[in-house]
């Protein structure tokens, strides 16, 4: 009977466990063995493992998080990390493992194939932002928490008249920030793809007053004005070299202040938009992925990463999956300029 493991790496976000279950239970039915594997990439260099069956994975489909554990562990980085890892899939008898991760998990995958380990990608991240799927799980789950909260947030600003500032995730890709703010009908929404221009901004804010409005400005994270912050400090990096960020709207606080003159507010979404229960298109989209990822695994088709193309879950070679990063494209922020200020 094969035996397979599945770990789940890099930050949590909601549809892990409906991976998970997928892969149990399509396992069960092709009697293969499922080993689940805590704490991501950290876990299989330490051979903490569990043994998954169907009772183990019973009323997980609605839980957000991973009940295997997660850490950002980049075992590329740890000397003898890879054979660490391959040593202990052979005692622990594992002929393969599902991988469920971003950008930075599906990378170590491939370098894993590249080593001759047999692995499958499943692609997970709140950013969206893998080139080779239509979407990731989390997206949806992360984008409908940003709109509510942007929904809640509208009817305060207008009763105070001030401008009121929601800072969502995304470091390189303003997915979020774009679909949150399209959505909850935001005023001005910046992402990372383009640095703003304050004064503009500005305007924005102050045009939305003369109409009797209150304005909603929608910010990724890794969105920057023009020329960057006077005090950038990028020193605190994780093990995949990622600056630990947030701040931009409390730095948009004080400079809209200064320059309007109205009273601004920020509310930082932070780790709110990870957790919780997936919506359903979430725990449709990443059942569908363990189901095709636990397949692919049984038929030996290793190197490969399951994807979203239209409606259809296709495999595509993991460099293809970890080539691109997919960013918001001009043109489509251009279509919701419209609704700016
Ligand atoms: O990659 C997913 C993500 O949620 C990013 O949007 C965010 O920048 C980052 O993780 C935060 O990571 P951590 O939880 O490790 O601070």
């Amino acid at each position: 009977m094969p035996v397979i493991g599945v770990l789940t790496a890099g930050g949590d976000c909601p549809g892990l466990n409906a991976v998970i279950r997928g892969v149990v239970a399509r396992a069960d039915e092709r009697d293969s063995e499922v080993l689940g594997i805590r704490n991501g990439w950290e876990g299989l260099m330490n051979g903490l493992t569990v043994s998954l069956d169907r009772d183990s994975v019973r009323g997980i489909l609605t839980r957000g998080g991973t009940i295997l554990g997660s850490s950002r562990t980049n075992p590329v980085k740890v000397d003898g990390g890879i054979e660490k890892i391959a040593a202990n899939m052979e005692r622990e008898g594992v002929d393969g493992l599902i991988a469920i991760g971003g950008e930075d998990t599906l990378g170590v995958a491939k370098s894993l194939h590249d080593a001759g380990v047999n692995v499958i990608g499943v692609p997970k991240t709140i950013d969206n932002d893998l080139g080779a799927t239509d979407y990731t799980f989390g997206f949806d789950t992360a984008v409908n928490i940003a709109m509510e909260a942007i929904d809640r947030l509208h009817t305060t600003a207008e009763s105070h008249h001030r401008v009121l500032i929601v800072e969502v995730m995304g470091r390189h890709a303003g997915w979020i920030a774009f679909h949150s703010g399209l959505a909850g009908g935001a005023n001005v929404i910046l992402i990372p793809e383009q640095d703003f221009d304050l004064d503009r901004v500005c305007g924005y804010i102050q045009k939305r007053f003369e109409d009797q409005y209150s304005p909603i400005i929608v910010v990724a994270e890794g969105a920057k004005p023009i020329g960057g912050f006077p005090d950038e400090d990028d020193s605190a990096t994780d093990a995949f070299g990622h600056a630990r960020l947030g701040g931009v709207a409390h730095w948009l606080e004080g400079q809209i202040e200064e320059k309007t003159g109205e009273e601004a507010r920020a509310t930082v979404l932070g780790h709110v938009q990870r957790g919780g229960t997936p919506t359903a298109f979430d725990r449709v989209l990443a059942t569908r992925f363990g189901l095709h990822a636990i397949e692919a695994a049984n038929e030996g088709n290793w190197g490969k990463m399951t994807a979203l193309r239209s409606t259809e879950i296709d495999l595509v070679d993991l460099a293809d999956a970890v080539a691109v990063l997919k960013t918001v494209p001009p043109e489509l922020y251009e279509e919701a300029e419209v609704f700016f200020g």
